[in-house]
Parts: structure tokens; C-alpha cells; sequence
């Protein structure tokens, strides 16, 4: 008997959770129906942050009403600034003062379920966006990127797979690993930029 499988947004989670704390900042670079940006808000608690972008006012609308509907005693919209603006520009609407500062970026990347699927993510500027991300990232801070194959005509798995092999040392990245995956799976990366303490045999794979 086979054990259940998680699906990977519950596994990006998993990890995002590891680097979340009380008072975090966090960014939800692909806000869609707000899943990701309603874990976020939760984990941040009240004196923390979330910064949501997307580039469509459906999105944010969803993200919106998820966040309202969701009872933690008080309001999580507060914790949350939404934007309506792609995620390559994201450095230009957060405060000068949270550049590497940010505790966890998530990026699940393609279209909005149910949504436009012409308004989708785009390897040229979600490289740029990770670029940012990598820079905007406190030590110790960590980046999921959930990635479809067959998305993008594969182009933006290519383009992504070639900056993951490109990161400088103090940057660890990881797949996680899936047991029955195909070449169209999904595909869950991520990265932890270190937080000063160095693996003795200097391995990039994550601990
Ligand atoms: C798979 S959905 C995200 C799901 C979401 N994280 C959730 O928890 O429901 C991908 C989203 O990325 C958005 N998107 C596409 N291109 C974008 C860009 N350049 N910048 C920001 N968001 C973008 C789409 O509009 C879509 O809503």
C-alpha cells in the first residue's frame, strides 16, 4: 500500500514554516486565489507582514475574500498589502527598510485556477523576480518555486533550472523529491540562503 500523497503546495508550506517566525516579512509573489498568502498572514502573526503580488485585480479580489473569511480572532487583511503589479517590480513597493529583511518568498508559478489563463507567468520576468527574491532574502530566509513542466512551453522551467545552477555558495537549493513524479509533474524547488554557518563539506543540498 502506497502512503497518500501530499500535494506540493501543502509541501511548499512545510518548508515556508521552517522559516517563519513571529513578526516575519514575508512575500507571496503569485498571490492567485491566496492560499499561499493566507499561510503566510497566519504565520506572520499581527506584527508581521505580508506583501502580495499579482497581476490580475481577480487575483487580488480572491486573495482578498480568502484572508476576509479566514477567523483567527482578528482581521489577517491587516497583516496583508496587496498589489496589483508584476513581480519583477516588486523591490519598488516594499519599504527600503525590508531589503534583506524577508523571511520567506513564495512563487507558485502558471495562471489562476479557474481564472485568465493568457495572464500566466513568464520565465523572463519570474527569473528577474527570483533575482530580487535572492537579494531581498534575510539570512537564513528561504524561496519556494513551484514549477510546471509543461507551462510556458517549458521555457520557464528551462530558463529557471539555469538560474537555480547559477547561485552563488551561500545559497542552497534543493528539489524536493516526489516518488511517482513524470516528466509533467510539478516540480518543487527550494532555497535557503544561509545564515552564516557553512556546511563542513560545503554541499549545496539542504539539511
Ligand atoms: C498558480 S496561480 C498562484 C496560486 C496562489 N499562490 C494561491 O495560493 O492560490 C499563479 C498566479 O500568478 C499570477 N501571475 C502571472 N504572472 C505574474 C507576474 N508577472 N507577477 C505576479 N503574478 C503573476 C497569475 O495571475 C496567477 O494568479
Amino acid at each position: 500500500m502506497s502512503a497518500p500523497r501530499v500535494p506540493l503546495t501543502e509541501c511548499a508550506h512545510w518548508y515556508a514554516a521552517s522559516a517563519l517566525f513571529p513578526g516575519a516579512i514575508a512575500l507571496d509573489a503569485t498571490a492567485g486565489n491566496g492560499h499561499d498568502t493566507l499561510f503566510l498572514a497566519a504565520h506572520v502573526g499581527p506584527t508581521g507582514r505580508v506583501f502580495a503580488f499579482d497581476v490580475q485585480a481577480a487575483a487580488l479580489e480572491a486573495t482578498t475574500a480568502r484572508l476576509q473569511a479566514a477567523d483567527h480572532g482578528e482581521p489577517l487583511v491587516d497583516r496583508v498589502q496587496l498589489f496589483q503589479v508584476d513581480h519583477s517590480r516588486f523591490p519598488e513597493h516594499l519599504p527600503a527598510r525590508t531589503q534583506g529583511e524577508v523571511a520567506v518568498v513564495m512563487f507558485n508559478l502558471g495562471y489562476l485556477p479557474g481564472g485568465d489563463k493568457s495572464q500566466t507567468t513568464r520565465g523572463a520576468t519570474t527569473v528577474i523576480a527570483l533575482r530580487h527574491a535572492v537579494d531581498w532574502l534575510r539570512p537564513g530566509g528561504l524561496i519556494t518555486v513551484l514549477a510546471y513542466p509543461g507551462h510556458d512551453a517549458g521555457v520557464e522551467l528551462t530558463l529557471l533550472l539555469s538560474f537555480l545552477a547559477a547561485l552563488p555558495e551561500h545559497l542552497a537549493w534543493t528539489e524536493h523529491e516526489v516518488a511517482t513524479a513524470s516528466s509533467r509533474s510539478p516540480r518543487l524547488f527550494v532555497l535557503r540562503k544561509h545564515d552564516g554557518e557553512r556546511s563542513p563539506t560545503g554541499t549545496r543540498a539542504l539539511a
